[in-house]
């Protein structure tokens, strides 16, 4: 496996490379729901790139960009472990030459991210499709990888790729949970033993509503009304039903519909996202 950090590299070794190529974009501190994209890619491309940069124009004020874990020796050797034949893992100052400021940005429209995670999060996907499109470009891979477990982010980069006609097919992953059903995130490392109980109720939530939709119970207010009481003690940022293919709210939830949630752990103040879609389809 070859560890980049700069963009001559990186170009210079893929031309060597033959046959297709499979991208996994990460923020490093790699965990099992990491590895089963880089899985993925590896079983379904002659050759993957992993990239671990923590992006920090997905940042805002006051967010956790300072302290989010990094951990490139562990990450470089899970990724070696798993046949990547290249880690790019490049500087800030390697990816974006110009101030934060003065950079061109793609930013999705008003429609998909005045809502969930963007709403609260102003200009974090501008930074995520930022830096994702800057990464497809520099790779021009044929597949990339992504998690279910950031659904409104596969959502809003599967309407760019549409949008702007980028060549790189995209693949959905499924979550990866802990056996008690917390969905594994890196940020999880944020959280103290009372706090990790707590976030437990998250999954537990949505996993109760995903019954109660089963037993025959469709209206989002009732729905909601018991996550809410599952989750007191949690600060609830957001629980919304959306059609999984437009993302557009429901009041009645339907074989398409995707919950989700977004919740603070108060001890660590740590800001946990999760989703369950009601369907499994077949
Ligand atoms: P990061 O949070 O490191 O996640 C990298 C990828 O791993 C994302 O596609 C995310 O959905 C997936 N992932 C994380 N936890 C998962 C889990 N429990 N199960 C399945 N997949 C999981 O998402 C980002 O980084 C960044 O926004 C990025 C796309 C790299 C752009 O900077």
């Amino acid at each position: 496996m070859k560890i980049i950090d700069n963009i001559k590299e990186l170009k210079e070794e893929l031309k060597k490379i033959d046959g297709t190529l499979g991208l996994v974009p990460t923020m490093g501190a790699l965990h099992n729901g990491h590895l089963s994209l880089i899985k993925k890619a590896v079983s379904e491309n002659d050759n993957v790139v992993v990239s671990v940069f923590v992006n920090p124009i997905q940042f805002g004020i006051g967010e956790d960009l300072d302290k989010y874990p990094r951990q490139l020796q562990k990450d470089t050797e899970l990724c070696q472990n798993e046949g990547v034949k290249i880690l790019f893992a490049p500087m800030v100052s390697e990816m974006y030459q110009e101030d934060k400021k003065n950079l061109t940005l793609i930013c999705p429209p008003y429609e998909v991210v005045d809502k969930l995670c963007g709403k609260s999060r102003p200009g974090h996907f501008d930074g995520v499709c930022s830096v994702v499109a800057k990464l497809f470009n520099l790779t021009k891979a044929n597949k990339a990888y992504f998690g279910q477990k950031d659904a409104q982010q596969l959502f809003i980069i599967k309407k760019m790729v549409r949008d702007l006609n980028f060549d790189i097919e995209i693949v959905a992953c499924p979550i990866v949970r802990e056996t008690d059903n917390l969905a594994l995130s890196s940020r999880n490392q944020y959280l103290t033993q009372s706090d990790r109980k707590l976030a437990l109720n998250i999954s537990k939530a949505l996993f109760n509503i995903k019954k109660l939709f089963n037993d025959g119970i469709d209206d989002v207010r009732a729905l909601v009304d018991s996550a809410l009481k599952i989750m007191e003690g949690l600060d609830v940022e957001y629980i919304e039903f959306v059609d999984k293919n437009t993302f557009n709210f429901q009041t009645a939830a339907d074989k398409n519909t995707l919950v989700l949630i977004a919740a603070r752990v108060p001890e660590s103040n740590t800001r946990l996202i999760d989703n369950i879609l009601l369907w499994d389809a077949m």
